[in-house]
């Protein structure tokens, strides 16, 4: 073997070996000691392969010096990548000690839909199932479709200043959904089927069970003969498709002026434990509904000779309450994340 090749294959290995320990370091100092080790001037094990020149012939030197460039270059090279390397470690080995892993992480927020849209939703479903389209009507109505149309005079309580949220101009804010039935039979003939969810407004003082501002779903059924059988048998089908097939119903008389007759509507929920014993709960109102008062008909201008019907209100906030545990009604209303958050979809 030349003395050329000898040199030439002895320069890269000592290439091999100084790129592994340049690897090897585990900081600028270490790193200083590998350049110094390999690159150094007088000690350095580079220089002391090229002070071997001189065993070499005169024509065999150049190769072996360019070679030992090449390695030189390459290896100062890593050298100044590994101290990047190295530097940027120690920044964020810096960061992560003033840093404070004990602090939540920051989790992207998954939004959800609010409780009472949930039960707005469920409700929908079922009645949608029973052949009901969704209505809406305006939050901001007249005396005449909040009241009058409802067969209710002004001078009822209902529509004391007490009560109503009077705005300028003969406005309110509805104080219940109860409008939209006459806004929907004024605008179709029968056949109808609405339900009607929306925002209802009233005069209450804000506590765990009252808010001014809270929803109503209504519905309501027009046909020719429809009668008081339609719609226990609609709202018994409706309870025991949302809270059961053993849910009970029950119809209390009452008084509305919109309907005559008038009842409240309970129910009480009769299901299995994990052992299958049988439990029920205590009878629960859930709404108001009744006959559609035939002057509220007439108001709309559907004769009420020819047409019947029922209609039924109830407050999905309240289904919400029962069906969710919430015993304040203000959760609904304070946009506390950790409350709101129980209700996304994981
Ligand atoms: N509008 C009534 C209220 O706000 C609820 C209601 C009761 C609606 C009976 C109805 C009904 O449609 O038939 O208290």
């Amino acid at each position: 073997m030349s003395g050329e090749s000898t040199l030439i294959q002895e320069l890269r290995a000592l290439e091999a070996e100084a790129l592994e320990a340049v690897e090897a370091t585990a900081g600028a100092d270490e790193l200083e000691v590998v350049r110094v080790a390999y690159l150094g001037r007088k000690d350095g094990r580079i220089s002391a392969i090229l002070r071997r020149l001189g065993e070499l012939d005169a024509s065999e030197r150049p190769a072996v010096g360019a070679e030992a460039n090449r390695v030189k270059a390459t290896l100062g090279e890593a050298l100044d990548a590994r101290g990047r390397q190295l530097e940027a470690a120690e920044e964020m080995a810096g960061i992560l000690d003033e840093a404070d892993l004990s602090l939540p992480a920051r989790s992207r927020f998954v939004g959800a839909r609010h409780p009472v849209t949930i039960v707005v939703d469920e409700l929908w479903e079922i009645f949608r199932g029973l052949g009901f389209t969704r209505a809406r009507g305006p939050e901001t109505e007249t005396e005449w479709y909040n009241f009058e149309a409802l067969n209710t005079p002004l001078d009822h309580p209902a529509a004391d200043e007490q009560d109503t949220i009077y705005l300028s101009g003969g406005h309110l804010l509805r104080s219940h959904t109860s409008p939209v039935q006459v806004r929907v039979m004024e605008g179709y003939a029968p056949p109808i089927r609405v339900l009607a969810p929306g925002m209802v407004y009233r005069r209450d003082t804000y506590d765990a069970t009252h808010a001014p501002a809270f929803a109503q779903l209504e519905g309501l059924v027009v046909d020719e003969g429809i009668t008081f059988v339609d719609l226990k048998a609609t709202l018994a089908e409706f309870a025991r498709r949302y809270w059961g097939p053993g849910t009970r119903i029950r119809f209390r008389p009452s008084f509305f002026p919109f309907t005559e007759p008038s009842a409240e509507v309970d129910v009480k929920r009769v299901y299995l434990d994990a052992e299958g014993r049988e439990h029920e709960t205590d009878w629960l109102e859930i709404m108001g509904a009744g006959m559609v008062d035939p002057a509220v008909l007439e108001s709309a201008g559907i004769d009420s000779e020819r047409y019947t019907g029922f209609a039924f209100g109830m407050g999905p906030g309240r289904i919400g309450m029962l069906k969710y545990g919430i015993s304040d009604i203000r959760a609904y209303f304070e946009n506390d994340v950790r409350f709101l958050q129980q209700f996304a979809r994981r």
